[in-house]
């Protein structure tokens, strides 16, 4: 369960929202749905307003922002499951018009379940966001690191070897107040649009 205490320490230390650079990605590609997994207080939506025809599908496996999301959105065309990413029926959507977004989720995967969820998503347009090891990396961030409570932030290379098929670009300084590394990876998405919306959203 995620505590107070970390979710305000988190806030202090934010210099600029993950989910602002997914809201940028959003306004590009105006997709049908947008399947947010592990959305916790689903933070997108504070920067991107969804159009009648468009769909938010909001995935977490904790109960507890499930329940307070979907007292705050009472829109038809928002919607939120408790559910974990195994069990999400991707069938459902159509993947040529649907973005599916992992902002700092595949930290709390291990291999298999990303295995398995890339199995089923080949088509998909997706954007991950998340923390990376690099050589030589600050101290600052290796403590960050080390409280994360996610068991798997990988190195690059072992990110590289789970999402074949994908794009990526890493991301310094952008996010947080103190040093941190951070890489997206994306499918299905032009590189170019990726660039624009990191170089248009400073
Ligand atoms: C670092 S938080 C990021 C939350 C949100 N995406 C954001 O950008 O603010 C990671 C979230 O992933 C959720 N999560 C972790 N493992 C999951 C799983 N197997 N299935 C679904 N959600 C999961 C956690 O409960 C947590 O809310």
């Amino acid at each position: 369960m995620y505590s107070y205490l970390y979710s305000f320490i988190q806030k202090l230390i934010l210099k600029k929202s993950l989910n602002s650079d997914a809201a940028s990605l959003l306004k590009l590609l105006k997709v049908k749905n947008v399947i947010d997994i592990g959305c916790g207080d689903s933070d997108v939506l504070n920067y991107y307003k969804f159009e009648k025809n468009q769909k938010y599908f909001g995935y977490e496996a904790e109960g507890y922002f499930i329940n307070k999301l979907k007292k705050k959105f009472k829109e038809k065309n928002i919607l939120f499951f408790k559910s974990n990413i195994n069990d999400i029926d991707f069938n459902k959507f159509n993947p040529k018009n649907s973005l599916i977004l992992m902002i700092g989720v595949l930290h709390h995967l291990d291999d298999l379940s990303i295995k398995k969820f890339l199995s089923k998503t080949k088509e998909f347009k997706i954007l991950s966001i998340d923390a990376v090891i690099l050589p030589n990396q600050n101290l600052v961030t290796k403590i960050l690191y080390y409280l994360d409570r996610g068991n798997y932030i990988r190195y690059l290379n072992d990110y590289k070897k789970l999402l074949v098929n994908f794009k990526y670009k890493l991301i310094h300084n952008r996010y947080l107040r103190l040093p941190y590394d951070h890489v997206m990876f994306f499918k299905n998405i032009k590189k170019t649009d990726i660039n624009n919306l990191i170089d248009s959203n400073k």
